[in-house]
C-alpha cells in the first residue's frame, strides 16, 4: 500500500520534469525567430503612428469643415432674410387698377357749369392694393414710384368732351373733342413719378360730357411700373 503511494508520487514528479524539459526546448529552438518578431511589433508601431497622423489631419478637416459650414449657413440666414424682403417687395409692388365710369344702365355724364369733383369711375375690374377708390373716383398711392395712368372717355355727337387727368390738384394731361358730328372717343395716356399718398384722379371740364354703357367706354386705369 505505501510502496504504491510512493511509486505515484515518483511518477508525477517525473512527469513535471519532462514538460518543463520540453517548454524550455520549444522556448529556445529556432522555429521562434525573435528578430522578426520584434521586426512585425516595428511595423505596427510605424502604422500606429501613421494613423494617428491620419486622425490628426481629419480632426484638422472637420475643423475647417465646421467653419466653413458655419460661414454657410451664415451666408443661408442672410439669402433667406434678403428673399423674404424681395419677397414682401414683390408683394406691395402689385399696384394695379381699372375701372370704368358706370357700374349699370346706359347715360351721360355732364355738364357742369363749375367742376369741383373728380370723375367717380364705378365699375372696378381690378383693385391690387385698393389704390383706387370707387366711392370718390380717386386713386391713391400707397407707395412711391413710378406708374402709367391712362383714361378714355366717350360722347356722343354734338357733345363736347373734355377730360384732364390730375395729381394733387395738378392738371396733367388732357382730351378735348369739340362737338364731333358723331360718336367720338379720346383717350390719353402717361408716366409719372408719384409720391406715397399722392392722389390721381380725372375731372371732367366745364359744360363737357362724358358717356357710357355697359360697354365701359369711359374708363380709368393705373398701374405702378417700379416702386423709388
Ligand atoms: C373713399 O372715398 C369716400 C368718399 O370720399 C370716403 O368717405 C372713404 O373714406 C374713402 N375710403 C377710403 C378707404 O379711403
Amino acid at each position: 500500500m505505501l510502496r504504491n503511494m510512493e511509486m505515484n508520487l515518483m511518477l508525477s514528479a517525473l512527469l513535471l520534469i519532462c514538460s518543463w524539459g520540453g517548454r524550455a526546448q520549444e522556448f529556445m529552438s529556432p522555429s521562434v525567430n525573435i528578430i522578426a518578431e520584434l521586426e512585425k511589433i516595428k511595423l505596427i508601431e510605424e502604422r500606429l503612428k501613421s494613423q494617428d497622423t491620419t486622425v490628426t489631419l481629419l480632426n484638422s478637416l472637420v475643423e475647417e469643415l465646421k467653419r466653413e459650414n458655419a460661414a454657410l449657413k451664415t451666408m443661408a440666414d442672410t439669402f433667406q432674410k434678403k428673399l423674404y424682403s424681395l419677397q414682401q417687395e414683390n408683394e406691395a409692388r402689385k399696384v394695379a387698377f381699372s375701372a370704368s365710369l358706370l357700374d349699370s344702365g346706359t347715360g351721360h355724364t355732364g355738364p357742369f357749369s363749375s367742376v369741383k369733383s373728380p370723375l367717380i369711375y364705378k365699375k372696378v375690374f381690378s383693385n391690387y392694393r385698393n389704390g383706387y377708390n370707387s366711392s370718390a373716383g380717386i386713386f391713391t398711392a400707397p407707395l412711391k414710384g413710378v406708374y402709367y395712368f391712362r383714361f378714355y372717355a366717350h360722347c356722343h355727337g354734338g357733345h363736347r368732351l373734355s377730360v384732364s387727368l390730375y395729381k394733387n390738384d395738378q392738371r396733367q394731361c388732357s382730351v378735348y373733342t369739340h362737338k364731333p358730328p358723331t360718336n367720338s372717343n379720346a383717350g390719353n395716356g402717361i408716366v409719372l413719378t408719384v409720391e406715397e399718398g399722392d392722389q390721381i384722379y380725372t375731372k371732367l371740364s366745364a359744360n363737357s360730357w362724358v358717356y357710357d354703357d355697359p360697354g365701359s367706354y369711359t374708363s380709368f386705369s393705373g398701374f405702378l411700373l417700379f416702386p423709388l
